[in-house]
């Protein structure tokens, strides 16, 4: 005998605890993906397949959220699901909303992603309904999976809520004194994604240096504060190749979590100009650019810079609007790139659409910007970097240059990846088809690291292994 390499299925990787107490197969997450992009499609399809999926609720309405809640209580019943919180220091109205629609319609479980400070409606959503169960253990019926990339704002998860909130919770009502003191003995979330770079929001952190920090902050949380249940770590950004996986899991991550490679698939809510797009872009094919929601802070997010001309132009919109104190006195060329190419709109017509849509939204946003021209230029510039997601989103074709596709450097290593096979083509490629494959070919590599331990050359090429198709991979994993 060469070598001995023991049997190890895909349902083996990661933390056995992370998959029982979410009832899943698989210790594989899709990451919510903001305007649906991450659809109830998609979360549909993952869910039944033994794996968990975050509905992408950022940038939409409470009335497009609703429509989804109502659409996945109704075709999930007990099937595990989830819904993204996502913070919003703009519009600190629509996050309490957000997290009060979940509560009203019973959702049990969210991502909680882009905080740099606990809020009190995320406070308010982990701790309602906190009581204990017939055995006296503290039980919280609504749980967070955290999605961080900073240490400092992973103790806040790793912690109980701060005393500070709680206060405020009993003194509004929503929770009992005695609940508050309940909530003393539990974290705010026991499962945190430590997110590497990414589409969209990111750090840009490499996943090898980041995961091993928050693995060794789990276990100083859990040391100090003796949880009943241990906290969990799980990782994101990056993952898009068995190889990739392997690591993740070698490392101790309890889950992996995947976005981009997500958004190519045919259930993601964007469109499939974007997803021949996305499956022709190399890693080197994104940049970062200025964010929509956090614009003003100088917020930035990984885009997609193949095909589309967008993150030069956003770029330049952030430029004018560091440079200059309001619409009024923008210089000629400035104003023109602004109107001419980006608005296609007189700066006075937008803010007039503008000006419409967040009396919808939050009617102090136009106050503040009629007292503040700054404000009323950040406001008219963040249309443009809103609506340019959409038109991608919608396929917009008269738009195409202006598509904001958030994408990280994982889809070009899945490219590469898929090179050949029938993952290739855009139209096969899947989420559940995705994952199963990402998860099987982790598991070989695994294995094959054993027989190499051993000092077994196995042949090259072998051990990355290549896509199956869903005939090849059903009897893969269920042989
Ligand atoms: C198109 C797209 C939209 C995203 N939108 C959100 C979002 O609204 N909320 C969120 O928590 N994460 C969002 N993310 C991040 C993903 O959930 C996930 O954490 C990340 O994509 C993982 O890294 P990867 O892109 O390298 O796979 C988005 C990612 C992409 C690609």
């Amino acid at each position: 005998m060469a070598g001995f390499a023991p049997a190890l299925r895909p349902e083996q990787l990661g933390d056995g605890t992370f998959c029982s107490d979410h009832r899943l197969r698989y210790a594989y997450v899709a990451g919510a993906m903001a305007n649906g992009i991450a659809s109830t499609r998609l979360v549909e399809a993952m869910g039944r397949a033994g794996m968990l999926g975050f509905f992408g609720a950022a940038g939409l309405s409470l009335e497009r959220i609703e429509a989804a809640i109502v659409q996945l209580t109704a075709s999930m019943m007990d099937t595990p699901y989830g819904f993204n919180l996502i913070h919003s220091p703009n519009e600190p109205e629509l996050e309490a909303g957000v997290a009060d629609l979940y509560l009203r319609h019973g959702i049990r479980l969210v991502e909680a992603s882009a905080y740099l400070r606990l809020t009190l409606p995320l406070v308010r959503y982990r701790v309602s309904g906190i009581g204990r169960d017939a055995e006296g253990r503290v039980v919280a019926p609504n749980r967070v999976v955290a999605k961080v990339s900073r240490v400092e704002v992973a103790s806040q998860f790793f912690s109980p809520p701060p005393a500070e909130l709680l206060v405020e919770l009993v003194r509004r009502g929503d929770i009992t004194q005695d609940q508050a003191e309940l909530a003393a003995s539990v974290p705010v979330a026991q499962d945190l994604t430590a997110e590497a770079d990414s589409g969209g929001h990111t750090d840009n952190r490499p996943l090898v240096t980041l995961l091993p920090t928050m693995l060794a902050l789990r276990d100083r949380m859990q040391e100090k504060h003796g949880y009943a249940q241990p906290l969990r770590v799980g990782a994101a950004g990056g993952l898009s190749t068995p190889a990739a996986l392997a690591a993740a899991f070698s490392m101790g991550a309890a889950y992996v979590l995947t976005g981009s490679v997500n958004q190519a698939c045919t259930e993601s809510g964007s469109c499939d100009a974007v997803r021949t797009m996305l499956a022709q872009a190399g890693q080197a094919d994104v940049a970062m650019a200025p964010a929509a929601d956090m614009f003003e802070m100088g917020v930035r997010v990984q885009v997609l810079k193949r095909g589309t001309m967008f993150p030069m132009r956003a770029g330049r919109l952030y430029d004018i609007y560091r440079a200059h104190a309001g619409l009024e006195g923008l210089p000629e060329a400035d104003r023109e790139f602004v109107e001419k190419q980006l608005l296609r709109a007189t700066v006075d017509e937008a803010w007039q659409s503008t000006r419409q849509f967040f009396l919808k939204r939050d009617a102090s946003q136009v106050e503040r910007a009629e007292r503040d021209p700054k404000h009323k230029m950040a406001l008219v510039f963040r249309s443009y970097l809103g609506l340019s997601s959409r038109w991608a989103n919608a396929g917009e074709a008269s738009r195409a240059m202006d598509y904001q596709v958030w994408c990280g450097p994982a889809m070009g290593a899945f490219n590469e990846w898929t090179r050949g096979s029938f993952l290739e083509k855009p139209e096969n490629r899947q989420v559940v088809v995705v994952g199963q494959n990402l998860l099987y070919g982790a598991a070989m590599q695994l294995r094959h690291q054993h027989l190499r331990a051993q000092g077994v050359q196995l042949p090259a090429g072998v051990a990355h292994g290549r896509p199956l198709d869903p005939f090849e991979l059903s009897k893969a994993l269920n042989s």
